[in-house]
């Protein structure tokens, strides 16, 4: 898989992508990941990237030409599946669309940043909008970080046994784990549950079904759920 993200704060996304599993598939690999400084598509003399906006109000917006600049010179190297354009107006991401954008050959991901990103770009480029929740971030590249991290981790060979995909909580995006513990058995006075330690490999399968079964009901009340 590819992966291009359009930033007009790129170092911002370095690091994280440089960072353990999401690292470790690169090396592998599995993923591609370039980032693309939005400012390296700007031609004027002043390099500009923002604008005020017509018909007013506070803040700055992204200028159409950079990302079209960029835009169409990805699409004229290779198609797209999904072009992705992170905002609290889109569709909310879940599981389910991780699992899809993760069988795609390549993604594009569009980050606005300050007020926004002049609508043409939207308008001409998005497949897909994306919103990761009911809550305004300063930019889309904390979204491109969240879509990223979920779903390079669901490409085959991306994670080990240990760290496997396959028993995660919300696997259908309906379903929550039981709670995990390690060594010490007891600490603060604080004991982990006795089950646990017995070796009764029936006994803790039936334990983590049933805390799987109050943790889901929990979750599902808490979040106004059927
Ligand atoms: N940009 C700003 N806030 C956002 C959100 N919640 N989801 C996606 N993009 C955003």
């Amino acid at each position: 898989m590819r992966i291009d993200v359009i930033s007009a704060v790129p170092d911002s996304l370095i690091s994280p992508l440089n960072t353990s599993i999401i690292k470790r598939a690169q090396e592998k690999k599995k993923v591609e990941i370039f980032v693309h400084n939005l400012r390296d598509y700007a031609y004027d003399k002043h390099k500009q990237i923002d604008d005020k906006p017509f018909g007013g109000g506070p803040g700055m917006l992204l200028k159409p030409e950079p990302f079209f600049e960029c835009i169409e010179k990805l699409l004229s190297e290779r198609s797209y599946d999904y072009i992705i354009y992170p905002t609290p107006g889109g569709k909310f991401y879940n599981q389910e669309l991780a699992k899809k954008y993760s069988l795609a050959q390549n993604i594009m991901i569009i980050a606005g940043h300050y007020k926004g990103i002049d609508d043409r770009v939207r308008q001409k480029f998005a497949t897909d909008e994306i919103s990761i929740g009911n809550y305004i971030l300063t930019g889309g590249e904390i979204p491109a970080l969240v879509i990223i991290d979920s779903v390079v981790r669901l490409i085959p060979g991306v994670l080990n046994d240990s760290e496997s995909a396959l028993n995660d909580s919300l696997i259908d995006g309906n379903y929550i784990e039981a709670p995990y513990y390690t060594r010490p058995a007891e600490y603060k006075g604080m004991k982990v549950p006795e089950v646990l330690l017995s070796g009764n490999e029936k006994k803790i399968k039936e334990w983590k079904e049933e805390q799987s079964r109050i943790l889901t009901e929990k979750w599902k009340k808490i979040n106004n759920l059927e």
